[in-house]
């Protein structure tokens, strides 16, 4: 029963004395431990369930209405509302799971899926990736906070400088919306100008947003343009003229953009006198370690971390010129936890993975085969009107109409694959030979099936 492992682990721990904190040897055996519970003792399940649900019972709550009925969006992260998973809101489709590693999923009904989206890209090396939990739990067990800061501040900045081309110092975070509104307050305070032009999401926060609720104020500050488009970058630097602080790029968004693009982007920032910032939350430890700009040899001024760099756990980062980041000492950036040890173990321990393997190829390697599997699988049932596209570490599937993803989606996921919805589906190291298989035969029945349901309606 997958639900006692996951939740009996940690609650059957004892706490490590902070005199004699436990080695890495002394934490696998304790994991071992904890492995060895299962089938005893139900009662943490029933107080988890939040009634006096048996184990089995639970499989029968319906979290998707209890998240909605709790949680103003239904979900905390957006793109893990039913309607974003799947396109609709009233799915039959999983939504919450209980227990994931590798690269597969438990969700709450005790099906297992092989996971396509890798917590939103997340995930590069595999959930629960042992070296990674060790790394973590070590840290867990040494007390993640303190008065003071963990070593490991300096220790993961300098690493983590020495695989970004623009590193020569870094500030951490929690989130990457947090990374990037600290990248732009970093640069706004260096040149001391106000207006931002970007291309991409930089996630939720006000500077670059345009939801309800962001001052007009604050949205006449920025101004988004187009991707890989020479002259909306042209009308947009004009436009900003002496006011412009930064230029914000997201380098990577389905394609590559043309160099052309990106070259002018890094002259007008200098000849402007302008910050310009790489967001490489997906692209850094995909394409290449130090993301884009180490693939292409194009530097920023700053560039910001994210998702992969601590392989789930939480981890943000800012790099960039010394000159550049030196602007932080002038303003006010900072949070309680930023510097908490979790996110940074794991990191480390992430850097480690990466210096001892190219993570990357093999991530490229990877993402070729589930690409391969499921180009295969939609030319086998003759289906029309859908397409695999991206870059092979990250690839998506185009549908000419979203009731047919809806469709497709749902059919996928009962046959064991959840696939992402209108964005990238993410290769990690943890899809292995079986998992490519399962994928590519998940999407061949679930093709056929969309074909035939289609067929049957005409
Ligand atoms: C390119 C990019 N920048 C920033 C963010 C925001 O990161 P977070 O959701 O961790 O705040 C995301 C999230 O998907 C992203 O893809």
């Amino acid at each position: 029963m997958p639900f006692r492992r996951f939740f009996d682990r940690g609650a059957k721990r004892e706490a490590p004395s902070a005199d004699d904190p436990p080695t890495a040897d002394e934490m696998e055996e304790s994991v071992a431990a904890d492995e060895q519970v299962e089938d005893e003792d139900p009662s943490e399940e029933a107080e988890w369930a939040g009634e006096d649900a048996a184990p089995e019972e639970a499989t029968d709550i319906d979290w998707h209405a209890r998240a909605i009925a709790i949680l103003p969006t239904g979900a905390s992260t957006g793109s893990k509302r039913a309607e974003a998973l799947y396109g609709s809101a009233s799915t039959p489709a999983p939504t919450h799971y209980i227990q994931a590693a590798g690269c597969r999923l438990v969700d709450t009904s005790g099906n297992s899926l092989v996971d396509c989206t890798m917590a939103l890209g997340a995930v590069a090396l595999g959930y629960a990736e042992p070296t990674v939990q060790e790394a973590v739990f070590a840290a867990v067990a040494h007390g993640n906070v303190a008065g003071l800061s963990d070593p490991r501040e300096a220790i993961v900045a300098e690493r983590l400088c020495d695989h970004v081309p623009c590193g020569e110092m870094a500030q951490f975070f929690k989130t990457g919306a947090e990374a990037v509104s600290a990248a732009v307050r970093i640069a706004r305070t260096y040149t001391g100008r106000d207006l931002v032009i970007g291309s991409g999401y930089f996630g939720w926060h006000d500077w670059s947003s345009d939801s309800a609720g962001v001052p007009d104020a604050v949205r006449s500050l920025y101004r988004s343009m187009a991707f890989d488009d020479l002259d909306a970058l042209d009308t947009s630097v004009r436009g900003a003229g002496d006011r412009l602080a930064a230029i914000v790029i997201e380098p990577m968004v389905e394609r590559m953009p043309s160099e052309v693009w990106i070259r002018k982007a890094r002259e007008l920032a200098t000849l402007l006198g302008a910050v310009l910032i790489f967001d490489e939350m997906k692209t850094g430890f995909r394409l290449r370690r130090g993301g884009y700009q180490e693939l292409t040899g194009i530097t920023p001024d700053l560039a910001v971390f994210g998702k992969a760099l601590a392989n789930g756990f939480p981890l943000a980062a800012v790099v960039g010129r010394r000159d550049v980041m030196d602007a932080a000492r002038r303003t006010w950036i900072s949070s309680t936890l930023a510097g908490e040890s979790v996110g940074l173990a794991a990191a480390n321990a992430v850097l480690d993975v990466h210096e001892s393997a190219d993570v990357c190829a093999a991530l490229a390697s990877t993402g070729q085969a589930m690409r391969a599997g499921v180009t295969a699988a939609i030319a086998a049932s003759g289906i029309e009107g859908v397409t695999v596209e991206g870059l092979d570490p990250m690839w998506l599937l185009r549908f000419d109409e979203p009731r047919r993803q809806t469709r497709f989606l749902e059919l996928a996921a009962s046959h064991g694959v959840l696939f992402k919805r209108g964005a990238y589906n993410y290769a990690a190291t943890a899809h292995d030979e079986a998992a490519i298989a399962e994928i590519e035969a998940a999407a061949s029945a679930s093709f056929v099936e969309l074909r035939d349901e289609e067929q049957h309606r005409e």
